[in-house]
């Protein structure tokens, strides 16, 4: 190769490959404001944001992948466990968290930033960047709900979930709300045994839950469940 064509390769692929960076830095800034819903950026979401940052949580959590990887990161907390649940966390972790391993402090942090800190995260929760992080999709948790519904003819455990309303606090699927957590993401991580006994006794578990007890349930009632829940976890880990 002549010392020209060296020369020219190097300078195309260069200025090329700028150009290429240049456009795309300028595209995805064109498009932030609609990626991140800046419209839904309202006083209590900044406020959250400011509680978050004086609260040093970030020391312990991230979100989108800034801050410590001590704690469970927060981007998308929201969609997988809702506002009670994150508003227990910050405001007893010392008695909703006493069986986990890893302590969180409790910092007395005051009611009003606890309610923009959960605006705040559910602003986070809802930005648009590919569905990340993927063991928080939503994408994937609803799709394979949605498949393992139609596959089985309805389940026992499925059919309880909606004889006793469990949507009316939690999501699965396309349906739910979003007080606690979503039942796909309680499956991955709990047990059919700790579901069953959670539900005979939640107070036990999270003082002062607004979730009602079904202690009344009858036992294969209350197993079939927490049987129920804790399949959907296997239903994730199936590519969608
Ligand atoms: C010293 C480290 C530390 C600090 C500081 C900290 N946390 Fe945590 N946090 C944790 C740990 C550890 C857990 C998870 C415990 C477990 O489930 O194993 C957690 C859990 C949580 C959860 C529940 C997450 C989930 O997916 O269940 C939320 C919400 C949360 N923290 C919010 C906050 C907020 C808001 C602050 C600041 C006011 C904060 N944390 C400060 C360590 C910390
Ligand atoms: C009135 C609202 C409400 C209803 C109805 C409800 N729950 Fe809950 N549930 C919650 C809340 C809130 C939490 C989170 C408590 C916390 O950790 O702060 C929770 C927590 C749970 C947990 C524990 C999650 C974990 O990882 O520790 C399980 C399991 C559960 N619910 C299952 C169910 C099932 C199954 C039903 C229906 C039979 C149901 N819930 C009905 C509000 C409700």
């Amino acid at each position: 190769m002549s010392d020209r064509m060296a020369k020219l390769i190097f300078w195309v692929g260069t200025l090329s490959s700028l150009a290429l960076f240049l456009a795309l830095t300028f595209d995805t800034h064109r498009n932030f404001d609609a990626l991140t819903h800046a419209d839904r950026i309202d006083e209590r979401v900044v406020a959250g944001k400011r509680a978050f940052e004086r609260h040093n949580c970030n020391d312990c959590h991230t979100i989108l992948g800034f801050g410590g990887y001590y704690a469970p990161d927060l981007t998308r907390v929201y969609t997988r466990v809702g506002d009670e649940t994150i508003r227990s966390r910050i405001e007893r972790p010392e008695v909703v968290l006493a069986a986990s391993y890893r302590k969180m402090p409790q910092q007395h942090v005051p009611p009003a930033e606890i309610v923009a800190m959960i605006a705040f995260f559910r602003w986070t929760s809802e930005i648009e960047n590919g569905d990340w992080p993927p063991h928080d999709s939503e994408v994937r948790w609803k799709s394979s709900t949605r498949r393992l519904l139609a596959g089985a003819v309805m389940s026992p455990g499925a059919a309880l979930v909606n004889q006793e309303n469990c949507l009316a606090c939690h999501a699965l699927g396309d349906a739910g709300e979003r007080t606690g957590p979503r039942l796909e993401y309680i499956g991955a991580r709990r047990s059919p045994q700790y579901v069953a006994e959670y539900l005979a006794d939640p107070q036990r578990f999270t003082p002062g839950t607004s979730m009602p007890g079904y202690g009344q349930l009858p036992e294969p009632q209350r197993r079939a469940l927490a049987e129920f829940v804790a399949t959907l976890a296997s239903s994730r880990r199936e590519t969608p």
